[in-house]
């Protein structure tokens, strides 16, 4: 039975999360959603749980000046970096607090609405679908990407047998991913209404410096993950940091980590 996890960032961890996570990984995993779902010039496109923004100043540049952008998420500090990062002489941004479960807008407004690992996020998952395609214009594309399952993440799975070694397994539980399965995300686009429902998995590269500072900087940008770290006495997080950099040596080389991480990447249409 999937489960949800639930994200809070304080401002620190959005930074981080902008400043090492986005360029380490998520930048890349953008790409890929945008190569899949092709927005094209003059398109208007909603992407649902933009965190800091990445996927929608990349649409931005995609859909050029006559397009539109909106980023909508629920989480203040995330949106104050994207609204810090909006780029120059490409489609007009506007960024939205709000929930994906009941989204803003008019129904049919957007030719693409995108949600890149957020979907995992949402305690109504059925709901934010039917949310999304309801913005959607007739034909709209959609595409969503999120990460499969812990067991296809070295990285997850190490950060997990530390936590529950060194703090407990309610702690371990959070590290672990809460929907990752192809079939029921699948089932689950098409029993919200769409047509054309592909999922494939993909995989992306974790780049993260060296293991003594991007695994502290990794818990700190992590929305499960932040404030259980935080209240940890600094012996115990030295601990839990010693055990994953252990268990990853063989994924690390003078650049930094390298790691490998599997996503599932959606696409359908209304
Ligand atoms: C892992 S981050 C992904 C951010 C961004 N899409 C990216 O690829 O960098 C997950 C995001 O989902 C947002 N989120 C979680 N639940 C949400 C909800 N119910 N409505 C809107 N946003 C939500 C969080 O605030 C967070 O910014």
């Amino acid at each position: 039975m999937a489960q949800t996890k639930i994200w809070r960032m304080d401002a620190a961890g959005a930074e981080i999360y902008e400043k090492v996570r986005v360029p380490g990984e998520f930048e890349q995993l953008a790409r890929m959603l945008l190569d899949r779902v092709a927005p094209e010039r003059g398109h208007a496109v909603l992407d649902v749980a933009c965190g800091t923004g990445i996927v929608a100043r990349l649409a931005a540049e995609r859909v050029g000046e006559s397009g539109q952008v909106t980023g909508l998420d629920r989480d203040d500090a995330m949106l104050a970096v994207a609204r810090a990062n909006a780029p120059h002489g490409s489609a007009p941004l506007t960024w939205r607090a709000g929930d994906a479960q009941a989204l803003p807008f008019a129904a049919g407004v957007f030719d693409v609405v995108l949600c890149q690992q957020g979907l995992q996020f949402f305690p109504d998952r059925l709901g934010a679908l039917r949310e999304m395609l309801r913005v959607l214009a007739a034909g709209g594309r959609f595409g969503a990407c999120l990460w499969r399952s812990s067991e296809f993440d070295p990285f997850t799975i190490a950060a997990g047998e530390a936590l529950a070694r060194h703090v407990g397994q309610e702690a371990a539980d959070q590290a672990t991913y809460a929907f990752g399965d192809a079939s029921e995300l699948r089932a689950l686009i098409e029993e919200a209404g769409f047509r054309e429902a592909e999922v494939a998995p993909l995989t992306v590269s974790r780049r993260m410096g060296p293991p003594a500072e991007s695994i502290p900087l990794f818990f700190a940008s992590s929305g499960r993950l932040n404030s259980i770290y935080a209240r940890l006495e600094s012996g115990v997080r030295a601990a839990l940091v010693a055990d994953i950099a252990h268990a990853m040596r063989s994924y690390v080389s003078p650049k930094g980590m390298e790691v490998p991480r599997e996503t599932l990447i959606a696409t359908a249409r209304r």
